[in-house]
């Protein structure tokens, strides 16, 4: 959506607070042996006290309040009973909301606990480039470039990046244009970003992979070869100057 009045801005930062408070709280709360289906419930409840709606069950059945992806899950991952967090675990975990009619979407990876796997560096590198390149989102500036410029980030960190799941717009429904904003230079799209237009900014820095796969649940999508994905998605408006982040609240 365009952002055209206060009433507009309000309501995405009511938005915004509301999944990044969510998702700050539900990080702290992560702990070894927990289910990520008792990680949703204690953050659905969080959620629910803001008076905001989960987002992908809203627009899309998603059975869940947050994805919570682990390991070679990279997004979309299904809350369980069955998943219990284990000591060292890659933990996505991505919240996205409708509240009043205005839709945030932020997420974040982390590791769990004791780095046995050496994965900090792979987080910190996901981290450090959304931030990048939240700075560099300008008005008029080709969506293409900024997809290089992310790309060419993960490649000086070692680090490669997932080309079939990207970021996208976001403001009055959880995906809406512009319809794709991927982590690399993608030379058929001619798209520019437009000023005051909401967007969600999201890395996927891989170890190796550069797709991923459905699972035959329907909704995880993950690696097949073994490698770790990170993410970590703000939602921003964008402006002429630096953009206007409404899920600075999360603390990544
Ligand atoms: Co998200
Ligand atoms: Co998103």
């Amino acid at each position: 959506m365009s952002v055209e009045s206060q009433t507009d801005l309000q309501g995405l930062q009511a938005a915004g607070e509301a999944v990044a408070v969510t998702l700050r709280k539900m990080r702290e709360y992560a702990r070894v042996g927990m289910s990520t289906l008792e990680l949703d419930q204690y953050g659905a409840a969080i959620l629910a006290a803001f008076g905001a709606n989960p987002a992908p069950k809203k627009d899309y059945g998603f059975p869940g309040m947050a994805c919570i992806s682990i390991n070679n899950e990279v997004c979309h991952g299904i809350p369980s009973s069955e998943t219990i967090l284990q000591e060292g675990d890659l933990v996505n975990i991505d919240v996205s909301a409708e509240l009043n009619g205005f839709y945030a979407d932020n997420g974040g990876s982390f590791v769990l606990g004791n780095d046995h796997r050496n994965l900090q560096p792979l987080v910190d590198a996901s981290r450090e480039i959304l931030q990048l390149a939240v700075k560099k989102v300008r008005s008029r500036m080709k969506i293409s470039d900024l997809g290089g410029y992310i790309e060419g980030e993960a490649k000086k960190r070692g680090y490669r990046v997932i080309k079939n799941i990207c970021g996208h717009g976001v403001g009055r429904k959880l995906h809406e244009a512009p319809r794709e904003i991927p982590c690399y230079r993608d030379r058929l799209n001619r798209e520019r970003f437009r000023k005051n237009t909401v967007i969600a900014l999201e890395t996927f820095i891989s170890t190796r992979a550069r797709y991923v796969q459905e699972a035959p649940d329907g909704w995880t999508l993950r690696t097949d070869d073994g490698s770790f994905v990170a993410q970590h998605e703000h939602t921003l408006i964008v402006r002429d100057g630096e953009p206007i982040i409404l899920t600075q609240a999360n603390g990544i």
